[in-house]
């Protein structure tokens, strides 16, 4: 009898993967940059498993040519807007992800962004790789205060409260957005609901921590920036596109705020010539929020139990759609 084929779409730090051949029919995809749809679509009618990162565009043509054979997608991420769930959901496929293990890694990395940002780290460091240190300067690469300013989160799941939790060294006042309250964190963490026009309105930092649907698309645009202050900081390590880039370089350029430190854009990767980039005032990281050892080991891990429960026709311990277990 054939084992049972899987394919995995990168390396991935899970030393598990290697003890499975035995038992299974593995292929990792070898190179450093993602395997082409095209090499996607050709080998998902004969998958039994895959284990795919957010890189990987699951939509639903690939859904659709998978076989019936195909008992589990893995996702070793948390987010999963690169996967259509409803064409999974009706083809009865079990969708896994990595949800909580990379809480941390990613607020600590906001953070990192948040204070970068303010205090103009990245700068300072290229102007003294410059040579432009010549003294000490009474108004030199002077930034914004954290201490006592108002941090608005916009998402207060997992990863907004982090965010929020971390700011209690700060003397912050914190201000949420969501669709839904939620009055244990209000009393938790000292953090205030507020419409989302008010939070821009009082915010001196904005922490973008939502998933990216078609409401949240371009969240923040023209008429967003227009109402924050001229001093404003913006953080997304969240995904790309809930900001509309081109809106974004107009309020960085024209001054409409102050600064942006991006861990996500829209498309990633950035492109070289993308104007964002001839500005000073932003700072764009390769979406890397995660990437701590311990984060990615533990994604890495629980995408690889998702995958093997999903191969024995277990229910997955992280199943973002659980409701085909009770479907007819
Ligand atoms: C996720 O897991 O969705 C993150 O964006 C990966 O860093």
């Amino acid at each position: 009898m054939s084992k049972p084929k899987v394919f995995v779409t990168r390396k991935i730090p899970e030393p598990r993967l290697d003890r499975i051949q035995e038992d299974f029919d593995l292929e990792i995809w070898p190179d450093e940059l993602p395997p082409p749809y095209e090499a996607l679509m050709q080998r998902i009618p004969k998958l039994d498993g895959l284990l795919c990162l957010l890189t990987d565009r699951i939509d639903e043509d690939l859904i659709e040519a998978a076989s019936n054979s195909l008992k589990v997608i893995s996702q070793m991420a948390v987010g999963y807007d690169n996967i259509d769930i409803p064409a999974a959901t009706r083809r009865s496929i079990p969708v896994g992800h990595t949800p909580g293990v990379l809480t941390d890694a990613t607020a600590d990395f906001a953070w990192a962004l948040l204070m970068s940002a303010a205090r103009r780290i990245v700068e300072a460091d290229q102007f003294t790789r410059q040579g432009r240190w010549v003294t000490w300067g009474p108004t030199l690469l002077m930034g914004a205060d954290i201490t006592g300013a108002t941090l608005g989160i916009v998402g207060l799941g997992r990863i907004g409260q982090a965010v929020a939790k971390r700011a209690s060294g700060f003397g912050m006042r914190l201000l949420y957005y969501d669709l839904q309250r939620n009055e244990d964190a209000e009393t938790a963490l000292g953090i205030e609901y507020s419409d989302f026009d008010e939070l821009l309105k009082q915010s001196d930092f904005i922490s973008i921590h939502t998933w990216l649907s078609e409401d949240t698309h371009h969240l923040f645009g023209e008429e967003q920036f227009k109402l924050m202050k001229s001093s404003a900081i913006l953080l997304n390590t969240a995904r790309g596109p809930i900001v509309d880039p081109g809106a974004l370089f107009e309020a960085l350029a024209d001054g409409q705020i102050a600064y942006a430190a991006l861990d996500v854009t829209d498309p990633e990767p950035i492109p070289e010539n993308d104007p964002l980039l001839t500005l000073d005032n932003i700072i764009i990281a390769p979406h890397i929020a995660s990437a701590s050892l311990k984060a990615r080991t533990k994604m890495a891990s629980m995408a690889v139990d998702n995958l093997l429960a999903g191969l024995k026709g277990e229910p997955l311990p992280n199943c973002v759609n659980p409701e085909i277990y009770s479907l007819p």
